[in-house]
């Protein structure tokens, strides 16, 4: 799928409550709704986030340099507001350009309402149409909704890392990396 199709990508999904959701890739005038929703994801799980998520010069330079053949960011919208982002990080030009880390935060508004499975599953369709073999996750062992939704959309754990996140607090903490295989290599044969 060519990248300006993809800048395009428009669709209209349904909550478990029956609310309507547009997911749609971030825009350049996206900074401050981004900077809402990452700050309205609770204390506990926005410190075992990789980047510092209360730092909006960081949340709005993210929506000001978007560049979709190295990050597509996915998000959710209801009426103006951003509910979620889940993102595609993929590695162009080197030896791991089949495979691609899926990253998800749902806002507290929109939690447990599906939301989460759903943005997994446009994601993981989106990179098997951009040529992405391999799809890696990286969840907090302990956030067990976390490691759920990945499951339910066909992840599986390969490996737990020791001590692989270092919170701000400088607590340690476990890392499970699941993998999903959209492409085996033994199909082509
Ligand atoms: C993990 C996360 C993305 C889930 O989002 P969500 O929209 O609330 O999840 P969903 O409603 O789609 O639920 C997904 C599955 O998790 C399970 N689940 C959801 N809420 C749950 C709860 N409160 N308790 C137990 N299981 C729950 C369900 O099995 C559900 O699947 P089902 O609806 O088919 O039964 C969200 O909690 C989040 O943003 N967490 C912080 C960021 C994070 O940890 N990201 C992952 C690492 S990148």
């Amino acid at each position: 799928m060519p990248l300006e199709q993809l800048k395009r990508f428009r669709k209209v999904v349904k909550l478990k409550d029956g609310t309507l959701v547009v997911l749609r890739p971030l825009g350049e005038g996206d900074g401050q709704r981004l900077v809402d929703m990452f700050a309205s994801i609770p204390e506990t799980d926005r410190r075992l986030l990789k980047h510092d998520v209360t730092d909006a010069t960081l949340i709005a330079s993210w929506a000001n340099h978007i560049r979709f053949e190295v990050v597509f960011p996915l998000v959710a919208q209801i009426d103006d507001e951003i509910v979620a982002d889940a993102t595609l990080h993929k590695n162009p030009g080197t030896s791991l350009r089949h495979v691609a880390e899926v990253r998800v935060a749902i806002g507290a508004r929109a939690r447990g309402r599906g939301l989460g499975r759903i943005m997994l599953e446009e994601l993981v369709a989106l990179a098997d149409k951009v040529d992405i073999e391999q799809l890696r996750a990286e969840v907090p062992v302990g956030s067990a909704v976390a490691q759920r939704a990945f499951e339910k959309v066909g992840f599986k754990q390969e490996a737990v890392f020791k001590d692989y996140f270092k919170t701000a607090d400088d607590q340690y903490h476990d890392v499970a990396v699941m993998f999903l295989v959209l492409r085996d290599r033994w199909e082509e044969f």
